[in-house]
């Protein structure tokens, strides 16, 4: 399993020593969640800040998007070199573009699907993409309760993999902890976003080698 600590729980005032940390204790990637206060009720960093980010950081950066307007905020990060873009599919009326552009742009394509968004709806996309990113919460908060009914998606989402014979990444994110990581390894997660849980623990080394 790879993990993906999320910024959104880290102490904003001391970024560079939480990033630092999580690189140091085993993180493969790190998760910088980019809100706009219009998709979500809630507004977090934009480039200066994830650039400081990505200076602190040995990890490759994934951002995920929560963002109405997906192609100013794709042409704002990219120079940032990030390894992973996810846009929410619900918010994008010409998705198949947008992963081109980012493609384009020497960046991996990923779709975020909101607890709601049925997989299916994304399966003529799925051959463009290099990960998919599965919300186990309603976006726009960290801390926030795992949803269970997403399992059934991840398996469906899995099977899909398997039938059309691809190789995208499966990344689960929201309320992911050391209480539900084995099912979500079972049902077919290869990457794990987990913010209140990790940066809430006391030594969140442990909480990432838990899991792994
Ligand atoms: C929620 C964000 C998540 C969030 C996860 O909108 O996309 O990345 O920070 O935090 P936890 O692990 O606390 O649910
Ligand atoms: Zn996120």
């Amino acid at each position: 399993m790879l993990v993906a600590p999320s910024l959104l729980s880290a102490d904003f005032g001391n970024l560079d020593r939480d990033v630092k940390k999580v690189c140091e204790s085993g993180a493969d990637i790190i998760h910088v969640d980019v809100m706009d206060g219009h998709f979500v009720p809630n507004l977090t960093i934009g480039p200066p800040v994830v650039s400081a980010v990505a200076k602190s950081s040995t990890k490759p950066l994934d951002i995920h998007l929560m963002v109405q307007n997906n192609t100013f905020f794709v042409e704002l990060f990219a120079p940032l070199k990030p390894e992973y873009i996810s846009f929410h599919i619900e918010e994008e009326k010409h998705p198949h573009r947008l992963i081109q552009r980012i493609r384009e742009l020497g960046i991996k394509p990923a779709i975020a699907l909101n607890p709601h968004s049925r997989v299916e709806d994304i399966e003529y996309l799925l051959s463009e993409l290099e990960m998919v990113l599965i919300m186990s919460v309603n976006p726009g908060f960290g801390g926030q309760k795992f949803l269970p009914a997403v399992l059934k998606k991840i398996e469906k989402l899995r099977d899909m993999r398997i039938e059309l014979g691809l190789d995208f990444l499966i990344e689960v994110d929201g309320g992911v902890s050391d209480k539900n990581i084995d099912v979500l390894k079972d049902a077919g997660v290869d990457i794990a976003v987990s913010g209140s849980y990790i940066f809430g623990h006391k030594s969140p080394e442990e909480a990432i080698r838990s899991l792994k």
